[in-house]
């Protein structure tokens, strides 16, 4: 049985939350797209644990853990964590943690033309900003990916006759063609390749064949929980390109970047933050910049968990969540932070978007037209009570659960979940 969390809005709608609370249930928790630009932040007895290019499983003694090969990964970050984690007390990592041997390797020299590339984009005076990239590398690395010049892990730990010299000659070739492109930048290619040579014996053993051991694994009826990253608007197809992560982080990246057949895909749950929010440059059409804006940062402490930046806010937009919920097909919503819009007298909502007096269908697919849409919002009353101790779902106030049955009905998609505070206790299970 395989079933999927993801995100459905542009990121931090509390992935991370849902997947601790559920792991109990499941065998195998698998990222199968992004990298460490996603930061998945779990409280557990007042333990913040801050998630990167990890499975949150990790937190659950029993779970085992995949990254899958639609994931990318840069070593060195991924021991660091890994160390970090440790360091905060998760027993028994190395264990239970498994790389897939076709996952394509981050390499400094794709964070730092990443860098490049955005600073390029931000000097141009034409058509544009930059993207406001994490700066971990992820556009190069699948952009190399699609190019057919990228290195995956099994170039790596690969111990056939000539497949180290092979993997230098490869990595040579690639560092020059980035310098072709962007000028020469220092790096030093020969301290780079020893310490590959070193990271290489550290990888070995967390390297499997991810498409055996998924499938294994679903012809064994273990239990797995795919842990969505990133989020439907960010991605690669149906985000608001250019202003996306390089991945498919809608559920086609779940089959791609597992391996496994679609059929074996029973629930989907979608994240739902009860506004909405975005990091880094992109339209966002119901982006709040005022006090209302101002307040939903504070009182979420909406801040980047990768990059520390504020995230910018505004309201629940069921324009993108409709669009959301036709990609991906969610089974039931986790309605994460109702308790943020506690001291909110009204709470807008966006239903419709318009561009000179003509309601849209959909989320349109053009920036030029994002720009010029006019946002219809229905307000709906808040609740001013603090919901943050309240135990189940009956007990919340009748406006908040309005506000939930609004959203239901609107997306035809019950809720499950609500969350009301940031600790694992904070979760209320709606039965549906
Ligand atoms: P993810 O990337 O989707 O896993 O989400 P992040 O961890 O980046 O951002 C969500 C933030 O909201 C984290 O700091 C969580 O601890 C916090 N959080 C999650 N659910 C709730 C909730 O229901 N209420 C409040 N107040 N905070 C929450
Ligand atoms: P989680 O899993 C929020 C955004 C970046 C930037 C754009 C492209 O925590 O929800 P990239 O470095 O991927 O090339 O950046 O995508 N972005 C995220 N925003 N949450 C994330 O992950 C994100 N992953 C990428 O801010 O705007
Ligand atoms: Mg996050």
């Amino acid at each position: 049985m395989v079933n999927v969390v993801l995100g459905s809005q542009w990121g931090d709608e509390g992935k991370g939350k849902l997947v601790d609370l559920l792991v109990g249930k499941y065998d195998i928790v698998a990222r199968c797209a992004g990298g460490n630009n996603a930061g998945h932040t779990i409280v557990v007895g007042g333990v913040k644990y801050d998630f990167h290019m990890l499975p949150s499983g990790l937190v659950n003694p029993g779970c085992q853990n995949l990254l899958g090969n639609g994931v990318v990964v840069h070593l060195p970050s991924f021991f660091a964590e890994l160390e970090s984690l440790e360091a905060k007390g998760l027993t028994d990592c190395r264990s239970r943690l498994f790389v897939s041997s076709r996952a394509h390797l981050v390499f400094d020299f794709h964070q730092i033309t990443d860098k490049l590339r955005e600073n390029e984009l931000a000097g141009r005076s034409t058509d544009g900003k930059n993207i406001g990239t994490t700066g971990k590398g992820i556009g190069p690395t699948y952009s190399t990916k699609a190019s057919r010049s990228g290195l995956r892990v099994h170039h790596l730990v690969n111990d056939l006759p000539g497949a180290w010299e092979l993997f230098e000659t490869r990595f040579r070739r690639l560092v020059e063609t980035r310098k072709l492109r962007y000028g020469d930048f220092p790096y030093d290619v020969e301290a780079e390749l020893a310490r590959y040579k070193v990271l290489k014996e550290q990888l070995r053993p967390f390297v499997v064949d991810s498409v055996l051991f998924m499938n294994k694994a679903i012809s064994e009826n273990k239990r797995i929980l795919v842990e969505g990253a990133n989020a439907l608007m960010l991605d690669i197809d149906f985000g608001t390109y250019p202003y996306v992560t390089s991945s498919a982080t809608a559920i086609g990246g779940v089959v791609t970047g597992l391996g496994i057949p679609p059929r074996a895909i029973d629930q989907v749950y979608g994240v739902v933050k009860a506004y909405t929010t975005r990091v880094g440059e992109g339209p966002f059409p119901s982006e709040q910049l005022n006090a209302d804006g101002e307040k939903l940062q504070q009182i979420g402490a909406e801040f980047g968990v990768t990059t520390g930046r504020k995230r910018r806010c505004g309201w629940l937009d069921l324009v993108v969540l409709k669009y959301s919920t036709m990609i991906n097909g969610y089974t039931s919503l986790n309605i994460t932070k109702l308790d943020v819009l506690d001291t909110f007298k009204e709470i807008p909502v966006a239903v419709a978007y318009s561009i000179n007096g003509k309601k849209l269908e959909s989320f349109p697919e053009d920036l030029i037209a994002l720009g010029a849409v006019d946002v219809e919002y229905v307000t709906l009353p808040g609740w001013n009570e603090d919901i943050t101790s309240v135990k189940t779902y009956a007990e919340l106030p009748e406006n908040a659960k309005a506000y939930l049955k609004y959203i239901e009905d609107f997306l035809g998609v019950p809720v499950e979940w609500v969350g009301t505070g940031p600790g694992r206790e904070s979760m209320l299970h709606k039965e549906i």
